[in-house]
């Protein structure tokens, strides 16, 4: 199957594209790097000795579109492309609603124009806001509250509409909980630049000793340990994930968690992570931080019925592999 990726040379772009060559697909990528770096693409090729193609620009630039899908024969369209960081959507909401929903439609119009019909979205259980009960299940109310998660729940209200104009396009919205990890080369993991919103990256930077010690926001949640509690999900699972997205091509909008299902609480993922690395990653205790929830965790249930996917990696691989990434390309 020939497949754009959009944003695929970010995070979980680049796993994805080497989950998708191994299985023999063709790949077209665009990206426009602003927050990824052109050594991916040489990273890719040798973990999968394989080629592909890649375009340099932005998704909003529609005369760059047009010729991606005039030169390429798009079957299946993944769109990773977007802004990601909670924390900025909320002192730049514009520059959120600019680029993550102006590109969807332009995505949308170049695809319908080439008669491409199917795509794979990414979303995120951020769109769950903060659930009353758990498991988490993809029926569930969407609150969103902050500029990002709302984004991610304006694109699917855009999804649903334009797919009920257009009947025959196949649609899938997979809502990520907490992709952490890295490939098991060490080539490709995700490097955020200065401190880290995110838990592991942040334990990382900890372990590699560009940051003192870790923050812990909030210990007098109602959980286990008082500390919140999270899906961790591998981003190789995560991957394989859109590689069966992909495969399983049916009309309509098709909705579905990908999480392991497990919650873990930020003090045992630090326990964990001690364990498995032999480093001890000292923390402070800080305020809860606004807008942060007590726990979040998935029924994936769905998606192994529907996609026969469930994630398969331990939480202890996941805390090996994103530290070997890190340590090879500190
Ligand atoms: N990583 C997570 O924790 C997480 C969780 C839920 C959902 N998501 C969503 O998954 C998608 C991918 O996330 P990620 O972690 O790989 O992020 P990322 O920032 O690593 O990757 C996004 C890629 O898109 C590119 N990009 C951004 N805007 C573009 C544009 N207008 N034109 C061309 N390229 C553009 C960036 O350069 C980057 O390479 C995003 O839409 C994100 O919101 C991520």
């Amino acid at each position: 199957m020939k497949i754009l990726v959009t944003g695929g040379t970010g995070f979980l772009g680049s796993h994805t594209v080497v989950e998708l060559l191994n299985k023999e697909n063709e790949v077209v990528i665009i990206d426009n790097f602003s927050n990824s770096k052109k050594e991916v693409l040489e990273k890719i090729k040798q973990i999968t000795n394989k080629n592909f193609l890649f375009y340099e620009g932005d998704i909003r630039d529609k005369v760059l579109l047009k010729k991606i899908f005039t030169e390429n024969k798009i079957e299946t369209v993944i769109h990773f492309a977007g802004y990601k960081a909670v924390g900025e959507s909320v002192t730049a909401p514009l520059k959120y609603y600019d680029n993550n929903l102006i590109s969807t439609i332009y995505l949308l119009e170049a695809m319908k124009e080439a008669n491409c019909k199917n795509i794979v979205f990414s979303s995120s259980a951020t769109v769950y806001g903060k659930p009353k009960t758990l498991p988490i299940k993809e029926d569930f109310p969407l609150h969103t509250t902050n500029p990002y998660g709302t984004t991610k729940k304006m694109i699917e209200e855009i999804l649903k509409d334009f797919s009920k104009a257009n009947p025959d396009f196949s649609i899938t919205i997979l809502r990520y909980f907490n992709p952490i990890g890295a490939h098991p080369s060490g080539l490709i993991g995700e490097n955020p630049n200065g401190v880290p919103n995110n838990l592991m990256p942040y334990i990382i930077k900890v372990a590699t000793k560009e940051l003192e010690y870790l923050n812990i926001f909030g210990n007098d949640y109602d959980t286990k340990d008082k500390t919140g509690v999270r899906d961790f999900i591998h981003v190789v699972d995560l991957a394989k994930g859109h590689s069966k997205a992909c495969e399983k091509i049916e009309k309509g909008v098709h909705i579905y968690n990908l999480g392991s299902g497990k919650g873990y609480s930020v003090l045992e993922l630090v326990s964990i992570f001690e364990k498995v690395t032999k480093i001890k990653i000292p923390y402070k205790i800080k305020k809860r931080r606004e807008g942060d929830i007590a726990a979040c965790y998935a029924d994936p249930t769905l998606a192994y019925k529907k996609l026969n996917w469930k994630a398969e990696k331990s939480i202890e691989d996941m805390c090996k592999d994103a530290y070997l990434y890190a340590k090879k390309n500190k």
